[in-house]
């Protein structure tokens, strides 16, 4: 069986597309939507019953959109409003970010024989406490979870500033604490942070630094196998963007980053959803 049915990807801003990414190249036959809410960005500092309307209003315009599942390519609606999600889109299956990490890092930390990981995030999804409680439920020797919260990296990336001083600042900033004694594995636990990962790494060289992209992918794909639900066409998938703000700098780093033109692109009006 195939089915050919978009799959529904979200999150604040451009983050979710270092998701995406991963997923064009896990998934390459499958077509995608993709939805960035520019106009809202950034969620990681908003209250959880903010994050919980804004999921729930974009889920309602996925599904609306007939996908076969939908990918919350964001750690702060994952930590924050994954049930409103789940409500909202089913029978739709949803894909969060966070298991699928913890899953990898507890693997990492099995067999480093390593007691320690860092979690980089937003403020709203160290304040959930998802990471720890994750990490205590799949590892169950003792492992101490380390979170700083990095709100400005959110800011940085949505400007497209990924590298320079002003970028190396941040970093220096953020994980000063961590310069003389890093965790050995460190969680980039916000889709956006990827994007700043070579900064990351050159400033905690011995820390074994990960990200969602490919373990969110890997569970897709699996499951997506498991059900006879993949889209057997050999045609090389297409991507259609949406964004809540205005599409010109969406468009620029997008482009950018993914290293494919971005023509599919509009801009939604939330007036002009039925929620
Ligand atoms: N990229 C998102 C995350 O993974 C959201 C960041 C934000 O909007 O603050 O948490």
């Amino acid at each position: 069986m195939s089915d050919k049915r978009p799959i529904g990807v979200f999150d604040s801003g451009i983050g979710g597309l270092t998701v995406l990414k991963s997923l064009l190249q896990y998934l390459p036959h499958e077509d995608y939507i993709y939805l960035g809410d520019t106009a809202r960005t950034p969620y990681g500092n908003k209250s959880a019953e903010a994050v919980r309307q804004y999921a729930g209003q974009i889920t309602s315009f996925l599904a609306s959109q007939d996908v076969k599942a939908i990918v919350v390519a964001c750690n702060t609606v994952s930590a924050a409003a994954i049930e409103t999600v789940k409500e909202k889109a089913w029978p739709v299956p949803v894909f969060e970010v966070i298991s699928p990490l913890v899953m990898q890092a507890a693997h990492f930390v099995k067999q480093a024989d390593s007691n320690r990981v860092g979690v980089l995030a937003t403020r709203r999804t160290v304040r959930s406490g998802q990471y720890p409680k994750a990490m205590s439920t799949i590892v169950k020797d003792d492992v101490s979870v380390e979170q700083i919260a990095c709100p400005i990296f959110v800011e940085l990336v949505e400007e497209g500033i990924w590298d320079g001083p002003f970028a190396k600042a941040a970093v220096d900033h953020y994980l000063a604490a961590w310069k003389a004694d890093a965790p050995d594995a460190v969680l980039l636990a916000c889709t956006h942070f990827p994007l700043l990962k070579p900064l990351i790494e050159s400033f905690l060289p011995e820390a074994e630094v990960m990200e969602s992209g490919p373990a969110v992918s890997l569970v897709v794909a699996d499951a997506l196998d498991r059900q006879e639900r993949l889209n057997e066409s050999e045609h090389i998938g297409e991507c259609q963007f949406y964004c809540t703000d205005t599409i010109e700098s969406f468009v620029e780093l997008a482009e950018s980053f993914l290293g494919q033109p971005v023509e599919n692109i509009r801009q939604l009006d939330w007036k002009d959803v039925p929620c």
